[in-house]
């Protein structure tokens, strides 16, 4: 609500506003990462953690998880709002996304960016298909704090982009829309 009690906005979806992540993954010769939304941490239990992330088919990172049975979750601030266009616009299948970011490895060798606030090391726990997605149940192997600073959220990054990159993220955003559509629908067995 805003002083005026009046809601901040018609649609409910747009008051969802969650922190920015980076996934990255890797094989012994490929490795890609990407910017996701749909990560959410998924055990209360200290030594025990989990998280659940949601990844399109379609995406490089997505198969390396499946290959390699490993990520690293990234949370990062506003300064590392570069990132967004570095690994959430092109495909990792066709660049390397990795130039000029220093990384390490921690215990599952999937890339740890640096720069980053903190890093979740991650091994698959198990997933499954739901049409668009592949989820993945994660368990946390290892932890790492970083650097200080804030996560970035959705509205923070789309607040401070450039116009040109915002019609970027607007038009993949269209495109991405297409394929879950035609996913979900197939999954469901609305469509063949
Ligand atoms: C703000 C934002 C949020 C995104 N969230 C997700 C997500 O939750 N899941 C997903 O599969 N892709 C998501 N994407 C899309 C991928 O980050 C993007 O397509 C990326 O280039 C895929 O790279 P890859 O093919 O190297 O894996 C998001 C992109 C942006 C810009």
């Amino acid at each position: 609500m805003n002083s005026d009690d009046k809601p901040i906005s018609d649609d409910p979806f747009a008051l969802v506003d969650p922190q920015l992540w980076l996934i990255t993954s890797a094989t012994e010769n490929r490795r890609s990462g990407l910017i996701a939304t749909f990560v959410k941490k998924a055990s209360i239990v200290p030594d025990c953690p989990r998280f659940v992330i949601g990844l399109a088919h379609q995406h490089e990172t997505c198969r390396l998880i499946e290959e390699s049975g490993s990520c690293v979750l990234h949370l990062f601030s506003r300064e590392q709002s570069n990132w967004v266009e570095q690994f959430g616009v092109p495909s990792g299948s066709q660049t390397d996304k990795f130039k000029s970011t220093s990384t390490q490895t921690i215990k599952t060798g999937a890339p740890v960016l640096s720069d980053a606030i903190c890093a979740f090391d991650c091994q698959v726990e198990r997933s499954w298909e739901i049409g668009d997605r592949s989820l993945f149940l994660l368990q946390v192997v290892e932890t790492k704090m970083l650097n200080p600073g804030f996560p970035l959220r959705f509205s923070d990054m789309w607040n401070m982009v450039s116009t040109e990159l915002r019609q970027t993220l607007s038009t993949l955003l269209v495109r991405d829309q297409q394929i879950d559509r035609q996913a979900i629908k197939i999954w469901r067995g609305e469509i063949d």
